[in-house]
């Protein structure tokens, strides 16, 4: 096996200056908030692999089923000879996509690229010894900074799989999808896995289940702030909060303290107030509708070719040209 490049365009280092500007803002915010990307160091990395296998977190088996079903599908309208994958985490599903992929006989490259240096590695790894012909490219990166760092050439599909979209406040998502449209070539492609909105009896619990993984998912960011910024939270003196905003369309994890509280952010130089139950706003995961998730890409310089949604109405794939 060809070990798999590795560009490191984020460094530990600037993971800790971007660290510190986005939690000297959210945290000095009213309300406070800080980004979602922060969940993931590698303890929570494998805390997200614990939830895509929790019995009430539907989205990664929807999306591996209908994925399952319709790859071959997506495989020949593609003729893809670079799979770019935004976000690929452990790049479970990925596999699918790679084999039919490779079956149609289009694919020479796999770019996987993520925040977590840790789960990218995993993956590359893996990914190369499973897949000997082909050249595997990891990029460790923060996707709502520059794509231009990507590697180009030969025909691209970009994979946004999971329903990460959702994880971006709106102007962030139309910055991205724009960002992406900026670095494809006309006619290359962007397949987009996005969760669609469903009853909130079933999308509430899987954003809160029983086990408690998703809590100490929520929590773990507290955990990096301690670590990466010498700050002394104790993540036990903070409750998961999971609500679903009818209005916005998106479930709002938030981080609510159990009692009155002043931490400290060495690294920053900082103390933070907590009163008794004040939240703090830690991820939103947006979910879509169709007929306007088509305005959107539509907006952002993208044709929607095709779209593929489970027999349950849950998930959806949207494979998209870029014009
Ligand atoms: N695509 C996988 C993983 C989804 S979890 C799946 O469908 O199961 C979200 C992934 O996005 C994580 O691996 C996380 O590290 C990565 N991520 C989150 N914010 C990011 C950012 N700003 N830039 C790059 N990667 C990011
Ligand atoms: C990565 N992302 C799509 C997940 C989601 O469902 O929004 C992150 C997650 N948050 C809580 N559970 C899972």
């Amino acid at each position: 096996m060809t070990a798999p490049l590795l560009d490191i365009h984020l460094t530990d280092d600037d993971l800790t200056t971007a660290l510190r500007t986005d939690a000297r803002t959210g945290l000095s915010a009213d309300p406070k908030s800080l980004p979602p990307k922060w969940f993931y160091d590698a303890r929570g990395s494998e805390l997200f692999e614990r939830i895509t296998e929790l019995p009430e977190y539907y989205p990664t088996r929807t999306e591996r089923a209908l994925l399952a079903r319709v790859v071959g599908e997506i495989a020949a309208a593609a003729h893809a000879q670079v799979l770019v994958e935004l976000g690929s985490g452990s790049a479970a599903k990925t596999r699918l996509l790679l084999d039919a992929l490779t079956a149609e006989g289009s694919l020479k490259t796999y770019v996987p690229q993520d925040v977590s240096a840790s789960a990218l590695r995993g993956a590359a790894d893996e990914i190369a010894a499973e897949y000997p012909n082909l050249s595997v490219h990891g990029v460790v990166s923060d996707f709502t900074d520059t794509l231009h760092n990507l590697p180009r050439g030969g025909r691209r599909m970009i994979a946004f799989l999971g329903g990460t979209l959702g994880n971006l406040v709106p102007a962030e998502r139309a910055a991205f999808l724009a960002g992406i449209n900026e670095v494809l070539e006309p006619g290359e492609l962007l397949l987009l896995g996005t969760g669609l909105v469903i009853d909130p009896a079933i999308l509430v619990p899987a954003y809160d289940d029983a086990a408690g993984v998703t809590a100490e998912f929520n929590r773990n960011v507290l955990h990096v702030l301690n670590n990466r910024l010498d700050a002394d939270f104790d993540p036990e003196k903070f409750d998961h909060v999971a609500v679903w905003d009818a209005e916005n369309e998106w479930i709002e994890m938030r981080l609510r303290a159990t009692e009155a509280m002043t931490v400290t952010v060495a690294g920053l130089n900082l103390t933070v107030d907590f009163a008794a139950g004040e939240e703090m706003r830690t991820e939103i995961s947006a979910k879509f509708r169709p007929e306007s998730l088509a305005v959107e890409l539509g907006e952002a310089g993208f044709t929607p070719t095709h779209t593929w949604i489970d027999p349950d109405d849950r998930f959806a794939l949207t494979l998209a040209e870029r014009r």
